[in-house]
């Protein structure tokens, strides 16, 4: 067997919005406008400045305005904040403050997100613990914004269906809806999955996804908090917020598998457990298995525990090969087109896709893939924390299943209500003594 070779193109840094594609689907936008959506006729391949809305100004929100500035950048065009809002008025007010940005346009409280979507931002990024993502991107959608939706973007079944069901929305209003599973924008992936396609392994016949990580944040409860500012701090280690590890974090390797094999699981076996975590309700640790049907199974293993083996990646073993992840291929050499990305760096590139794709009128869409990829991950943590096997079936359309309906709460909207109550600190325990 031999490593494959392959040819990745990096675009010149100032690449601009192709014209002619622009005008090839200048049809399909008018007819996708007529539909419903003013705003994305207000963005074009014309377009000089570019505003952007942030919601959930922590780590990751900070990062992926950045990022989505770095974007504007590279295609020559500028990029504007122009809102932020955050449970934390002082969260949305110190990333707006970084960017010269009024404090009367930070918004915060778990309302704060209809400030920003009603502001006059023609891109949203979100980037609040996932399980707020459903409303928000619903929200983001109505108001006609293109969207930007950090992973993974659900912690329940009916969440996950939820952003499929807008997804399908904002593609009756010709607006885009990028997804931060940056792998899939990054040239080693592309190119891996590529090769894949053109059968350099042959036909996948199963693999292994593995986040094995050390202990995340814990944020301790301050001394007369209440219940829904505790929780939202230390979102972490609450499954109810995060979805749990394997939906949290994990999820990006999943992603890797549905899309590298093409498919979704039929089911998952799998247990998990609780050693040392020492706030919240998650688990430590997950071992799954994905039955892909056709004899396929993906092993699926994550874990969160401080001075064990680590290791983050993917590998799958073909009739013909191996590959891992976005690293080495060992098969058949393959013939496969050029990887095009304008920046090494997939956390911008994925903007850079975002962007093009709104001024060009050929808004990409990641809603169902991401949602679903986030649902395979729910599918392992209702089989470990039950200890039942779980078809994809239950989830998406067996309706008189358990786990169609199975709901984490508090949920999004019972922030906004409020008060809310804090879910017992114990993990789930399966089957019986
Ligand atoms: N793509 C990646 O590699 C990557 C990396 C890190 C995090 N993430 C994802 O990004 C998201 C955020 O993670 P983070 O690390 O930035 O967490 P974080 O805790 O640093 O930030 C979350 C922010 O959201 C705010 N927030 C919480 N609930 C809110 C609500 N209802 N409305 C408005 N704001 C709210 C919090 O106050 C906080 O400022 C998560 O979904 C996470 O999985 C993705």
């Amino acid at each position: 067997m031999t490593t494959m070779t392959t040819k990745t193109t990096k675009q010149t840094k100032q690449t601009v919005i192709n014209r002619r594609s622009f005008l090839g689907t200048s049809t399909l936008a008018g007819a996708s406008l007529a539909a419903g959506s003013l705003f994305a006729v207000n963005i074009t391949e014309n377009t000089k400045k570019l505003k952007v809305g942030l919601i959930g100004c922590g780590g990751r929100g900070s990062g992926a305005l950045n990022d989505f500035l770095e974007a504007c950048k590279v295609l020559g065009i500028q990029g504007e904040l122009v809102a932020t809002a955050d449970a934390f008025k002082a969260n949305a007010e110190g990333v707006g403050k970084n960017r010269g940005l009024a404090a009367e346009r930070c918004f915060g409280g778990y309302d704060a997100y209809q400030k920003v979507v009603a502001s006059d931002c023609d891109f949203v990024l979100m980037a609040t613990p996932p399980a707020f993502r459903p409303v928000h991107l619903a929200a983001a959608v109505e108001a006609g914004k293109h969207c930007f939706i950090e992973k993974p973007v659900a912690v329940d079944p009916a969440g996950a269906r939820s952003v499929i069901a807008t997804g399908e929305k904002a593609k009756a209003k010709g607006l885009a809806v990028v997804a931060g599973t940056q792998r899939r924008h990054m040239a080693d992936y592309l190119r891996n999955k590529a090769m894949i396609d053109a059968g350099a392994i042959g036909k996948i016949k199963g693999g292994v996804v593995q986040w094995n990580g050390t202990v995340p944040w814990i944020k301790r409860r301050n001394e007369g908090e209440s219940d829904a500012s505790y929780l939202t701090r230390n979102w972490v280690n609450f499954t109810e917020l995060s979805g749990d590890h394997i939906v949290e974090q994990h999820v990006h390797n999943l992603d890797v598998a549905v899309w590298f094999l093409g498919r979704l699981p039929l089911a998952a076996v799998g247990f998990g457990g609780r050693a040392r975590r020492e706030t919240g309700n998650m688990f430590d640790f997950f071992s799954i298995d994905y039955d892909f049907g056709d004899d396929v199974h993906i092993h699926s293993q994550c874990r969160q525990l401080a001075g064990t083996y680590q290791h983050v990646g993917e590998m799958f073993t073909g009739t013909e090969g191996a590959c891992y992840g976005g690293g080495k291929v060992n098969g058949k050499q393959v013939t496969i087109p050029a990887i095009k990305v304008d920046t090494d760096n997939g956390m911008v590139q994925e903007h850079v896709d975002l962007i093009r794709s709104a001024m060009t009128g050929q808004p990409l869409n990641d809603a169902k893939s991401i949602a679903e990829s986030t649902l395979v991950a729910i599918m392992g943590r209702i089989s470990a924390y039950t200890g039942e096997l779980v078809r994809w079936n239950d989830l998406v359309k067996n309706e008189n299943s358990p786990f169609f309906n199975l709901a984490c709460t508090p949920a999004a909207i019972d922030f906004e209500s409020g008060p809310i109550k804090l879910p017992a600190e114990v993990p789930s325990v399966p089957g019986k003594a």
